[in-house]
């Protein structure tokens, strides 16, 4: 499978990690976009998982990673979007499981909570993973849609 596209948005709390989570999917080999902010003044990250969401509908295809302080906020905004399934990940097994088993497209990661190291190897595992589709994808199907 050709390597997909990856967007990447922070809020002012992980401009720094977003920066080295970029270089480190450029290394990898992935085409980048990146939505900023470029400099650490306060933005809020549910403005920032917006341009994520609007991104993501044109390009169905295209992975995303959300950076702000912890990954909970952006994981708790992007999951509010019906074609996005963000997690909020710190571990290197959990981002390969929440590929193959829950297709998750946007990866959250906090950057009060990981060093870069982890963070990049968190995002490569995700970047590489495929959904394994069958009887995950009947459970994906399953996920509620609007209000319950
Ligand atoms: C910003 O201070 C902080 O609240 C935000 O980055 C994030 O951690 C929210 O979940």
């Amino acid at each position: 499978m050709s390597k997909r596209r990856v967007h990447f948005a922070s809020d002012h709390a992980a401009v720094e990690l977003r920066q080295a989570l970029i270089a480190c999917a450029q290394e990898a080999g992935f085409e980048v976009v990146d939505h900023g902010p470029m400099n650490a003044e306060s933005v809020d990250y549910p403005d920032q998982a917006q341009f994520v969401a609007d991104a993501l509908r044109a390009e169905s295809q295209a992975l995303a990673v959300l950076v702000c302080g912890t990954g909970i906020g952006m994981s708790m905004v992007a999951n509010r979007y019906q074609h996005l399934r963000a997690a909020a990940v710190s571990d290197v097994f959990s981002a390969a499981a929440t590929r193959a088993h829950n297709n998750a497209n946007v990866l959250c990661m906090g950057a009060r909570t990981l060093g870069v190291g982890l963070a990049c190897e968190i995002l490569t595992t995700f970047l590489s993973t495929e959904f394994e589709g069958g009887r995950h994808q009947r459970r994906v199907d399953k996920f509620p849609t609007g209000s319950m």
